[in-house]
């Protein structure tokens, strides 16, 4: 398949391009759009062909359901089977934004978008192209993060080239995202509102307004089975084997200097990935900087693009420095861990 690729400014948008774009799910067609979180892969979420080819282009197993994206809260009634009234509450303070909602699906849904389960998941991006691109294209968009299953979720458009080349219609390539990592999954369609993944709104955000918010417990005890399909499965992968050291830090620095130069004694080529406020104390290996310790937005907003980059080098082995579980901390050790395949080191 011939994919066009389009460049689109977020501040001065060529409306006639994102025509094209909506034209192109209209009929059934897949699109890339950056959101602010990640980078999506849309099909009309009410055409069951299409969505097939969402899984086809991305390698994904059929059990993991997907997010439908609407631009305006009209779009939502006809998807849904109810709205509780903790809904509301949080639509109205973080919506549009990096919330996603899990409801009792309506009839309407088709069962390949929800994977077979009686909910279904609805974000509204806060992005002025995926807005435009959704309200034009007037259906729900189905979008999963539009990297090939397992690797890490891409933030720029040439991480979607990457991956979806020749496999689906356009790439609208809108520069970086934001956040960086995805959006929070918060399932309101059971008594207690729980989140299943942890995402660009943090457990602190949503505490203000529900204060019986309580975390999946496969987010913090890899034992349990996780409630939400998509968390049981090896994610944001690098090539490189990666292994992740928390606790403190003066004891990680200590910890993964020695450990880099035992593996560079045995010929292994090897990544450090170190922060603003660590960055001079390695001596040894290729050293990428993921963001401050004191800022660790700026981690959430680089840590996918770093992945990507040690695979470049070419890396062997990635010795990753851990931060904090407070905050956006907790969505970003979320994935560090999983690209670690859970390789984690105590300190
Ligand atoms: O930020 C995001 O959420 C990005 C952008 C593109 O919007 N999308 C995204 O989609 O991350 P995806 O498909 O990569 O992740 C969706 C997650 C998966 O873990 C999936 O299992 C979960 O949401 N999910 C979807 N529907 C669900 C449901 N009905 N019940 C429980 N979990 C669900
Ligand atoms: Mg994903």
């Amino acid at each position: 398949m011939n994919t066009k690729i389009i460049k689109i400014d977020e501040n001065n948008i060529d409306t006639s391009l994102i025509d094209e774009g909506a034209n192109i799910i209209k009929s059934g067609g897949i699109v890339a759009f950056p959101t602010e979180t990640v980078y999506g892969l849309g099909a009309n979420g009410l055409d069951e062909e299409a969505v097939k080819n969402i899984y086809k282009a991305k390698g994904r197993p059929s059990d993991n359901p997907l997010i439908l994206h609407i631009s305006t809260i009209e779009q939502l009634y006809p998807l849904v089977d109810e709205i509780p009234d903790l809904a509301y509450t949080c639509m109205e303070k973080f919506w549009p934004g990096p919330l996603t909602i899990i409801f009792k699906k309506s009839e309407i849904i088709p069962n390949i978008i929800t994977a077979g389960l009686d909910t279904v998941a609805i974000r509204m991006p806060d992005h002025p192209i995926a807005s435009m691109l959704i309200s034009k294209a007037k259906v729900p968009i189905a979008a999963p993060s539009a990297n090939l299953s397992g690797k890490p979720s891409p933030t720029k458009g040439s991480h979607v080239v990457e991956d979806m080349m020749g496999k689906i219609e356009m790439i609208i390539d809108g520069g970086g995202t934001g956040v960086g990592l995805e959006s929070t999954v918060l399932d309101l369609s059971t008594e207690t509102p729980t989140i299943l993944r942890p995402g660009g709104i943090t457990l602190e955000d949503l505490r203000k307004v529900i204060h019986n918010v309580v975390q999946d417990r496969s987010i913090t005890n890899k034992e349990e089975v996780p409630k939400s399909p998509g968390q049981k499965y090896r994610h944001y992968a690098p090539n490189a084997e990666m292994i992740l050291y928390t606790g403190d830090v003066e004891k990680i620095i200590k910890k993964i200097n020695s450990d880099a130069k035992y593996l560079m004694d045995e010929g292994k080529n090897v990544g450090i990935m170190a922060t603003e406020e660590t960055k001079d104390s390695y001596t040894v290996g290729k050293i990428l900087v993921s963001g401050s310790r004191e800022k660790s937005e700026t981690i959430a907003h680089n840590l996918f693009d770093i992945l990507r980059k040690f695979d470049e080098y070419n890396v062997d082995i990635i010795l990753a420095e851990g931060i904090g579980f407070d905050n956006i901390g907790m969505a970003i050790m979320n994935r560090m861990v999983k690209a670690a395949s859970g390789k984690v080191i105590k300190l």
